[in-house]
């Protein structure tokens, strides 16, 4: 059988190379304000599903100890080369629970949720979670707002990027958000289709309760404005770990 699409797609360089262009500044104002309002200052994070560790390397620059993990080997390799005694970086699946660390919050960033086609997992991710935290830690998802995703679909895109043409293709299946991608490199053609589980703010509250968390907060986009299921972009949600959980 091959390997899912998550597996695969990631590990690409040429997910790299569409991607290239993110937003940094957009990253690193977004954790400024996540820092702020978490009232942050020397804790031990977990950056999960961290790619190759933008957002590990501001979270540590800000004086926080971090350990970035992800299951892409090849963004682990890349994202080792920022490594200092603050900051590590491991090959982890965000299913399983990381052995003989205990973090005071677990970030979750950039719609690094809902992959599997297995329900089940997606609880299993949180239930992991909850076992890596500290009595009293935190979780922060940043997830699409699935609703506003949905209804704003951009069915075809053309996107050029160091002269490869990724030809772009969206739809809702009525589960999930399937975005295929094919294009043409070094003289072979690619097709992948990344797809992630439309994942509602009740949805994450059902599954964040079964897995012994309280959502405390939500916004709506990176400035921390409140959520709005009609018109927010994302969704953006804290949730405690409850206390007598493991
Ligand atoms: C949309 S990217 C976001 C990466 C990073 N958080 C960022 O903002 O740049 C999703 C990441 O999830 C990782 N990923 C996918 N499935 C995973 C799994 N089962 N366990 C851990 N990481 C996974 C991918 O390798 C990829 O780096």
């Amino acid at each position: 059988m091959s390997k899912p699409w998550f597996e695969q797609w990631f590990n690409t360089k040429y997910y790299h190379i569409l991607y290239k262009n993110r937003d940094f500044d957009e990253a690193e104002l977004f954790i400024d304000n996540l820092y702020n309002f978490m009232g942050l200052s020397n804790e031990y994070v977990c950056d999960l599903a961290c790619g190759k560790g933008r957002h590990s390397v501001y979270l540590n620059k800000k004086g926080l100890r971090v350990l970035g993990l992800d299951l892409a080997a090849q963004s682990i390799a890349e994202a080792k080369k920022h490594e200092n005694g603050a900051l590590h970086f491991d090959t982890h699946d965000m299913r399983d629970v990381y052995k003989d660390e205990k973090f005071d919050v677990v970030f979750n960033l950039f719609t690094s949720f809902g992959y599997f086609d297995d329900q089940s997992d997606n609880l299993q991710v949180l239930k992991s979670v909850h076992q890596m935290l500290q009595p009293g830690g935190r979780v922060l998802i940043d997830f699409l707002n699935a609703k506003y995703t949905v209804a704003n679909l951009v069915e075809d895109e053309v996107k050029e990027v160091e002269g490869i043409e990724f030809h772009i293709q969206r739809n809702f299946n009525g589960s999930h958000i399937l975005k295929n991608i094919q294009f043409t490199a070094e003289g072979k053609d690619f097709d992948y289709t990344e797809k992630v589980q439309a994942v509602s703010y009740d949805d994450f509250n059902r599954l964040l309760t079964e897995a012994g968390f309280k959502i405390e907060t939500t916004f709506g986009d990176f400035k921390l404005n409140t959520f709005d299921e009609e018109h927010s972009e994302r969704l953006i949600i804290v949730a405690k770990k409850q206390d007598g959980a493991n």
